[in-house]
Parts: C-alpha cells; sequence; structure tokens
C-alpha cells in the first residue's frame, strides 16, 4: 500500500533524510519513531507530496507521489497538532475522517 524506497532529502548541504526504505501493508499500523531532527516530518512530506524527494520513490496505493499525486492524495488522511478537536470528538476520530471530510491535507 505505502512503499518508500531509498528516500532522500537534502536543502543544500544539509542532508534530512538519507536513504529511508519501508513498505507498509494494507491495515497494517507503523510507528514513525526518531529523535529531534532525525528526518521524520521531512520524510511525511515527501511521502504526503508537499515536497519532491531530492531521490527516492514514494507509491501509495501502486501512484507514484510525484507523477500521479491526485490519485495518490485521494488515498491520504493526515491527522496532527493543528488538526483543531476536543477529547471527546478525538476519540471518535481517525485518519479516514478527513479522506471522507474531504478535509484538505496540511502541516
Ligand atoms: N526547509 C529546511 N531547510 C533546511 N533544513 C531543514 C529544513 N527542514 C528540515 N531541515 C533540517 O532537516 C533535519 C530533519 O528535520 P525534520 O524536521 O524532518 O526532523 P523531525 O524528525 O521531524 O524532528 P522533530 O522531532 O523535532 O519534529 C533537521 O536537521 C532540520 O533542521
Ligand atoms: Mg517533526
Amino acid at each position: 500500500m505505502i512503499k518508500v524506497k531509498n528516500l532522500k532529502k537534502t536543502f543544500g548541504p544539509k542532508v534530512a533524510v538519507n536513504g529511508v526504505s519501508f513498505t507498509v501493508e494494507k491495515g497494517e499500523v507503523l510507528g514513525f519513531l526518531g529523535p529531534n531532527g532525525a528526518g521524520k516530518s521531512t520524510s511525511m512530506r515527501m511521502i504526503t507530496g508537499f515536497i519532491p524527494p531530492t531521490a527516492g520513490e514514494v507509491t501509495i496505493g501502486g501512484h507514484n507521489i510525484v507523477d500521479k499525486p491526485i490519485a495518490a492524495k485521494r488515498l491520504i488522511g493526515y491527522l496532527n497538532q493543528i488538526y483543531m478537536i476536543d477529547d471527546d470528538e478525538a476519540r471518535k476520530l481517525s485518519a479516514r475522517k478527513p479522506i471522507e471530510n474531504k478535509v484538505p491535507l496540511g502541516f
């Protein structure tokens, strides 16, 4: 479902993400953990098509995020701190909800 292969991002001389590869199958839950500055947000920005990778490839449901961004982004729901909801509401939510409600992606 999600395939990330040799993903890399550099900002000038700064290497933010250096060759990340993993696969997430349908129904699988993945924790994406790392220390501050490890490159988690930069990876997520590339995986969701906000910024292009310097190198590597991401496919979402078989759609390349760079070549087929609309088809790929249709399959992505993203919840983060700026998704303003109270605790009761949060308990009812899943990442599927923004897809159903067509909430735009944001970081
Ligand atoms: N736009 C940018 N320009 C230059 N350097 C950047 C940029 N974005 C991120 N970086 C650098 O890339 C590295 C990875 O940053 P990133 O924000 O992806 O880490 P993170 O794992 O999300 O960290 P945190 O846990 O603090 O959120 C850091 O050294 C950061 O300073
Ligand atoms: Mg971050």
